[in-house]
């Protein structure tokens, strides 16, 4: 059964908006409390892209020890409210322009992902730090469940160049695993390679394990911890996981009809533009209906009215009654969904809440 919080409901009740994305403030903030307890002096980075919203972000940017920028917008957004000491490592140097990110960032540490030769020879010409990106396909067995041929970073075999060269300016390396079935020991493979390349680089400072968190187990954070000598620093650097716990969506229902062998019910929030990359499809109805309720037998499709035909989420489900006026619920939403809310085809932008 999907969790239901009093305050999501109770803000549901009360609001006149056709559809939303709500965010739990209390949600967000246990969830960078208790991972910041379990980190003790290792770091909580964060990845703007995942949650690129000003209000949003001031609910926990200031218990932050970092976050991971890709563009001036989002330097913006959370510069506000992060703690003086905050690094900044940015992802997609190349794009930005170095002086206009330096002065967004005053004297905060930058730390610059270099992740290709052109990466390297940009960050050589700037007062920044560098992280060396490593590709996790380089660092995963490929037979391991979570492997995937990483677009991103160096081949783990190609770093003497830089272990050679201006060595002394690698203050990190990064390895963000961009698949979605990370697991516990994805987590410890990725460090204990990226443990085994540090003798290469006397002035290592920190080791950066990118995002995918969203599956971890509770002990793990403290089995990576027990791994790291006593000198070295880890940093996390989740998106999806901060937010997911917190994020809701609804839509009220516009109609409900059999047409053909299927019942077609649709509201305004559309599975393709608002909710891409949510896929729990967790949900719930809420039957605010104040008319009739329908019994729905068979093949359920809940969507909008965009054009395109695969804009659905695919429901089947005996004994699910709905009406216009009752309001479907999705739990699990994660922070990217504000980064695709547009209003393709005339559906409205979602509006996006704190509760
Ligand atoms: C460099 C980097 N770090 C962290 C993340 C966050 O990933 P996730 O949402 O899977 O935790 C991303 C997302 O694409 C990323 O590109």
């Amino acid at each position: 059964m999907m969790n239901k919080p009093a305050d999501v409901l109770a803000f549901i009740l009360q609001t006149d908006s056709g559809c939303g994305l709500i965010f739990r403030k209390k949600a967000l903030l246990d969830w960078v409390e208790k991972t910041k307890n379990k980190l003790g002096k290792h770091e909580l980075s964060f990845a703007v892209k995942a949650f690129p919203w000003s209000e949003g972000l001031q609910v926990f940017a200031s218990r932050l020890d970092a976050v991971d920028v890709s563009n001036l917008t989002e330097a913006k957004l959370v510069m506000p409210y992060l703690k003086p000491e905050a690094e900044i490592w940015l992802t997609n140097g190349q794009v930005i322009d170095a002086q206009s990110i330096q002065d967004i960032c005053e004297k905060r540490k930058i730390i610059w992902n270099v992740g290709s030769e052109r990466d390297w020879q940009e960050a050589k010409k700037l007062n920044v730090h560098v992280a060396l990106r490593i590709s996790s396909s380089s660092l995963l067995k490929k037979d391991d469940p979570a492997f995937v041929a990483s677009r991103f970073g160096f081949d783990r075999k190609n770093i003497s160049n830089y272990s050679k060269a201006d060595r002394d300016k690698v203050y990190a390396l990064h390895c963000h695993h961009g698949g979605e079935k990370s697991t516990d020991e994805t987590f410890k493979t990725l460090l204990s390679e990226l443990l085994k390349l540090r003798e290469e680089f006397p002035h290592l400072k920190k080791i950066n394990l990118g995002g995918g968190w969203a599956k971890m187990s509770d002990p793990l954070i403290s089995e990576l911890a027990a791994m790291m000598p006593s000198d070295l620093i880890f940093v996390m650097e989740p998106g999806r996981a901060v937010t997911q716990e917190a994020g809701y969506a609804f839509s009220r229902v516009l109609s409900v009809e059999k047409r053909g062998e299927r019942w077609f019910v649709e509201g305004e929030l559309s599975p393709g533009a608002h909710l891409r990359w949510v896929r729990s499809h967790q949900w719930t109805l809420i039957p605010l209906a104040e008319g009739e309720r329908v019994e729905l037998n068979g093949e359920v499709w809940w969507g909008s009215s965009t054009c395109w035909e695969d804009d659905v989420l695919h429901l089947s489900k005996n004994g699910f009654s709905a009406g216009v006026g009752d309001v479907i619920l999705w739990g699990h939403v994660a922070g990217y969904a504000l980064s695709w809310n547009h209003s393709f085809n005339g559906i409205p932008q979602a509006k996006v809440f704190l509760v």
